[in-house]
């Protein structure tokens, strides 16, 4: 159970870069970071526009001092100060993560950084081998990973609950973009835009979220090829904002040769709030979790009646239980999956002990470019007719 003591003796000493005043992402990884007093926001470049984020900083309650224009100052007037930044979190539009990623890396920063880490996967392999160069952790926020049922699900998958796996129904197909968003939303505006935002809009945006959960589910998981079609429903739009993908797996101790894994990213699901779902169907039994409803997972048993999980009973892989913060019954929520991610990169950037959790993990720098890399795939696919193409 978690109860707020630190994984460290000192709070790591910590900065963003971006997530300035009105972004979406930025106060959860404030709030999520210094939950259990693990990181501390001491500095940042919250802002492009430099007046803005200084404002912003000090309103955080940063020093005005450590209140930077850009991250390029930040980086290198931390790294005079005897209590300079140990650690770093990238907040900002997709165009600039690798950028400020390998600059992180380069000044001997822990980074913590937005997904898609790149846009190309030659540029994912680049930071995987500087993270391991410079032994630095860089840990993706595949915020969702965070939630105690997919810890069960991975144990359920690894212990054979399931059988072999056969089938995965997955989308993340949510509705906000069935109109023109990005007319009218400044922040909507760089989404669409092919140098800010990469290659893909809907895949990079939500559908890397769930083929994320299914890796976390099934470490063994090899994708053999893959095959995509993608549209642009609204008039306009340089990237997509729909796209469906099949996967076809590789046969692993978890999973059956051929197994076909089904994954709808979409932004224009008209009435849908995330629509993000996971249903893994084996030989033996089915689970199903939908990130709207995260306390709880489904266990389908053909032949016998449907069970609920409940996050925080006694009945869960102990596994599953590490991460609990106010017992079952209690709703927990997103806040809380991101600050378990958030204090597993402590304990990973810390080196400390991590028996406590039997099976240790979180999406690194290696997850986040498989993510990179099943984009290039899936839209080479798409832009070639729809053919299956190898994914190695
Ligand atoms: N993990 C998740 O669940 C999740 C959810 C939403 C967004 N995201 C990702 O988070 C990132 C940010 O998305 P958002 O929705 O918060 O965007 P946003 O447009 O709402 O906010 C971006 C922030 O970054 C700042 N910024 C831009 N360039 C900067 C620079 N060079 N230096 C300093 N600050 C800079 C902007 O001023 C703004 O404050 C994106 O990569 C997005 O894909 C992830």
């Amino acid at each position: 159970m978690i109860n707020g003591s630190k994984v460290l003796d000192h709070s790591i000493r910590w900065a963003m870069v971006g997530g300035g005043k009105g972004s979406q992402i930025g106060y959860i990884h404030r709030s999520s970071a210094q939950r259990d007093n693990n990181f501390k926001l001491v500095a940042g470049a919250f802002d492009i526009n430099p007046e803005r984020g200084i404002a912003f900083g000090q309103e955080l309650g940063v020093d005005p001092d450590r209140c930077y224009p850009d991250y390029q100052t930040m980086f290198a007037e931390e790294a005079k100060r005897e209590d300079g930044i140990e650690a770093v979190s990238i907040a900002t539009p997709n165009g600039t993560h690798y950028a400020i990623t390998k600059a992180a890396l380069e000044a001997g920063l822990h980074v913590v950084c937005e997904k898609p880490v790149c846009f190309t996967y030659a540029e994912a392999e680049e930071l995987v081998a500087l993270a391991k160069a410079k032994n630095r952790v860089v840990g993706v926020t595949y915020g969702y990973s965070g939630h105690q049922m997919i810890q069960q699900a991975r144990q359920m998958i690894k212990n054979g609950d399931l059988g072999q796996i056969r089938v995965i129904n997955m989308s993340f197909a949510f509705g906000a973009y069935n109109v023109k968003l990005e007319e009218t939303n400044p922040a909507a505006k760089w989404r669409f835009d092919p140098a800010k935002a990469g290659i893909s809009f809907a895949m990079a945006d939500v559908g890397t979220h769930p083929l994320y959960l299914i890796e976390a589910m099934i470490p063994d998981m090899k994708i053999r090829k893959v095959l995509c079609t993608k549209q642009a429903f609204i008039e306009g739009r340089q990237l997509e904002d729909n796209a469906f993908t099949i996967m076809d797996l590789e046969g692993t101790e978890c999973v059956q040769d051929g197994a076909q894994v089904y994954c709808w990213s979409s932004s224009i699901n008209c009435g849908a709030r995330h629509g993000h779902k996971v249903r893994i169907v084996g030989s033996k039994a089915s689970i199903e979790w939908d990130d709207e409803r995260p306390n709880q997972m489904s266990y389908e048993i053909e032949g016998e009646p449907v069970r609920t999980l409940e996050r925080g009973a006694g009945y869960l892989y102990p596994e599953a239980r590490v991460e609990d913060r106010i017992g079952g019954g209690h709703a927990e929520g997103l806040f809380e999956a991101w600050s378990n991610l958030y204090r597993r990169f402590a304990v990973a950037m810390s080196g400390a002990d991590t028996s406590e959790y039997g099976d240790f993990w979180y999406p690194s720098v290696e997850a986040g470019a498989q993510g990179v890399k099943w984009l290039e795939k899936c839209v080479e696919s798409a832009n070639n007719n729809s053919v299956w193409v190898d994914f190695n």
